[in-house]
């Protein structure tokens, strides 16, 4: 595990490297879901990949940006799933963007989630890395030193909605007016890692991406995005739901770029979200 945990820093030590003066244009390529590549994306993957191959500890790479698993040491017990760069459209704009890391040991399956990780590239390099509990790092000096643990409150004053509110259910047009009627704050930016991150260091509040007509599964994807997240947001005393299971750890995952909706909080909200539910 800790040459896991060493990889993932090298990889986003040398990702946020690439970010200052990389090239931001698109590939001619379309990754699994669809989007089209940006170079930084296709090199992300690559950096990620040529330091990981050295571990010898790691079965299998999962990524947004390769459409098959890639074996590497076939008797090694972890498979790491990842998204190189999560919110790289929003790159040009120069907003935080960031790495998501989820480690499953034999077996790609949510109780198999054994750790995860993401990086934040914003002003200043940030990791959180969470076995048992999720612990903030910031880069400084050429290293990363730990912060502190990150904890939810039971109550957040955040809401973070996602996808085009024209699909949107009635159901959930409903709850997510409801908590701004609660004198929730919006706040979404369009990159999770940076949206869930403010989340949690502010203490609480809600991140959605629903089901929509368009997408009835959301848009976020189970191995790589929502079960490495899901998995922080219940060690640090939140919940989570896809709006029907009491958590997206109980997902079962039926291919590697499968998606799912998503909601991860404080306690307050899911339970209010599910509790609206059984009404
Ligand atoms: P990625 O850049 O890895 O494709 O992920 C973008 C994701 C996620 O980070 C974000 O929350 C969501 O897409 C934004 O989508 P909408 O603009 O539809 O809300
Ligand atoms: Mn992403
Ligand atoms: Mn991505």
């Amino acid at each position: 595990m800790n040459e896991i945990l060493k990889a993932i820093k090298e990889s986003s030590i040398k990702i946020s490297e690439l970010l200052k003066d990389a090239d931001f244009g698109y590939t001619s390529h379309t990754n699994h879901t669809g989007d089209t590549q940006l170079k930084l994306d296709v090199r992300s993957d690559e950096l990620i990949t040529e330091i990981f191959s050295g571990v010898k500890s790691v079965k299998a790479l999962i990524s947004e940006e390769k459409d098959e698993a890639l074996s590497l040491n076939e008797d090694a017990d972890f498979i790491v799933a990842y998204d190189p760069l999560d919110g790289s459209s929003l790159v040009d704009v120069n907003f935080a963007v960031g790495s998501i890391f989820g480690i499953y040991k034999n077996k790609v399956s949510a109780k198999n989630l054994v750790a995860s990780a993401y990086a934040v590239y914003g002003p200043r390099l940030e990791l959180v890395i969470c076995g048992d509990k999720p612990i903030l790092y910031r880069y400084k000096n050429g290293e990363f030193v730990a912060v502190k643990e990150l904890k939810l409150n039971e109550k957040g004053k955040l809401n973070a909605t996602g996808a085009s509110q024209w699909g949107w259910s009635k159901e959930h047009r409903k709850f997510i007016k409801s908590l701004f009627d609660e004198k929730y704050r919006l706040r979404y930016s369009g990159a999770m890692v940076a949206d869930l991150h403010q989340i949690l260091l502010k203490g609480g509040g809600l991140f959605s991406y629903p089901a929509t007509t368009d997408a009835p599964n959301g848009k976020l994807r189970v191995t790589f995005e929502v079960l490495p997240f899901a998995y922080i947001y219940e060690k640090a005393g939140g919940a989570t739901t896809d709006g029907k299971n009491s958590s997206l750890l109980e997902l079962e995952v039926k291919q590697i770029h499968a998606t799912t909706p998503c909601y991860f909080g404080s306690k307050y909200e899911i339970s209010k979200l599910l509790g609206e539910k059984c009404e």
